[in-house]
């Protein structure tokens, strides 16, 4: 039961305790409760930029993101977009996720210090093949995160294939060993990189393959894309239980491309929805499943409900693996965190949930960070 139009649910100490549906109509102005979202690939120090594009992934990154990204090396303007960020992502829903920090681990140390539970963040590592003042050694960025770490999980970052050495994804993937931390990165976003990967990379059968030489793939493993995938890369996916990340909102602003969604799916890869800001243009996941159930017609089976299941659940299973203590993420089960979102109840004609949802997506805003009419976080009305 991911979806209540006329419902009620008791919470206590952040916890949600029961769940009922109620019997009768709903009222006309009712409220339809879902767990509130989870955001597993969202580059936070690219909020404040996002929706503003020029071009394909490569000079986008090079001419907006780095240039954008390099003022995170000044810790008050890290405060500060920290701060915004997390604002912008309650109202819209969120209340759970993995980020991609800036590439500085001062900032990721002050993010770690700072957040609510329920966000495990890393900064993008970055060694080579960008601006100067972003790149340093993998090995030094990951010590610093160790030195500090003091019980607490950092997301190990690899920002994706062509910034890293062979020497610096191998320090990655011998710390995924050593701390089972989360593992992120991009996979085949576009054909200029697949390419370029190639080329940096002869020794590796595919894009995967740089990635799984370094042992970073598995189920703590998290991908973006894997839009450009040949069907060895999608059967080492599923072998290794690695998940993938799809963003169908960055991938249309970016054109990249449309990932296969019935290849991954026939092969039983385990994918979540997710936003992928500051490329998608919004850090509403009710737009990323809008978006999701368009750009699959003809293509793929792509549901309303199960896109609602991949932006709560699915993502909550992977967040779990790394602290007990937020087992039923993503959902409205009895012991879940209360993370909890309403929204104007659609009006229509049947109740099932494939409907309601249908009705609610074709009838969001544009804007859709500010469908939410509230929005509980451990128990808390944020607003509402
Ligand atoms: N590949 C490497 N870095 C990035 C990034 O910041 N955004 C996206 N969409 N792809 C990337
Ligand atoms: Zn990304």
């Amino acid at each position: 039961m991911q979806l209540l139009p006329h419902a009620e649910i008791v919470w206590c100490d952040g916890r949600i305790v029961s769940v009922a549906a109620l019997s009768g109509p709903p009222p006309s102005d009712g409220l339809l409760w879902m767990p509130a979202f989870v955001d597993l690939h969202v580059h936070w120090p690219q909020s404040h930029v996002r929706g503003q594009f020029a071009g394909q992934l490569l000079p986008w990154l090079r001419d907006a993101i780095w240039p954008a990204e390099a003022a995170f090396a000044d810790p008050a303007v890290a405060e500060r977009r920290a701060q915004a960020f997390a604002a912008a992502c309650t109202r819209a829903g969120t209340c759970a996720g993995l980020l991609f920090g800036p590439p500085f681990a001062q900032a990721s140390l002050q993010w770690a210090a700072e957040r609510v539970a329920g966000y495990m963040e890393g900064p993008a590592l970055m060694e080579r093949h960008g601006p100067p003042e972003l790149l340093h050694p993998a090995s030094q960025t990951l010590r610093s995160l160790t030195d500090a770490a003091a019980g607490r999980m950092f997301a190990i970052t690899p920002r994706f294939a062509p910034n890293l050495t062979p020497a610096g994804l191998a320090a990655c993937g011998a710390l995924a060993a050593q701390t089972g931390w989360p593992v992120q990165s991009h996979l085949s976003e576009n054909l200029d990189e697949v390419h370029w990967v190639r080329d940096l990379f002869p020794q590796a059968q595919d894009y995967l393959d740089v990635y799984d030489q370094a042992g970073l793939l598995g189920p703590r493993c998290i991908l973006a894309h894997a839009i450009h995938v040949s069907d060895r890369e999608v059967d080492r996916l599923a072998a290794t239980g690695t998940w993938i990340a799809h963003c169908p909102t960055s991938n249309v602003a970016l054109g990249s491309g449309r990932m296969p969604l019935e290849r991954l799916q026939a092969a039983g890869v385990p994918w979540v929805l997710a936003t992928d800001v500051g490329a998608g243009p919004q850090l509403s996941l009710l737009d990323v499943m809008r978006t999701f159930v368009q750009v699959h017609r003809g293509h793929a089976v792509a549901t309303a409900e199960q896109s609602l299941c991949r932006a709560t659940a699915a993502p909550g299973t992977f967040l779990t693996q790394f602290d007990p203590s937020w087992a039923g993420l993503g959902t409205l089960q009895p012991g879940a965190p209360a993370h909890l979102v309403a929204l104007p109840c659609p009006t229509i004609e049947g109740d099932s949930p494939e409907t309601l949802l249908r009705a609610l997506l074709a009838q969001l805003p544009a804007d859709a960070e500010t469908a939410p009419t509230a929005v509980v976080q451990w128990g808390r009305r944020m607003f509402g």
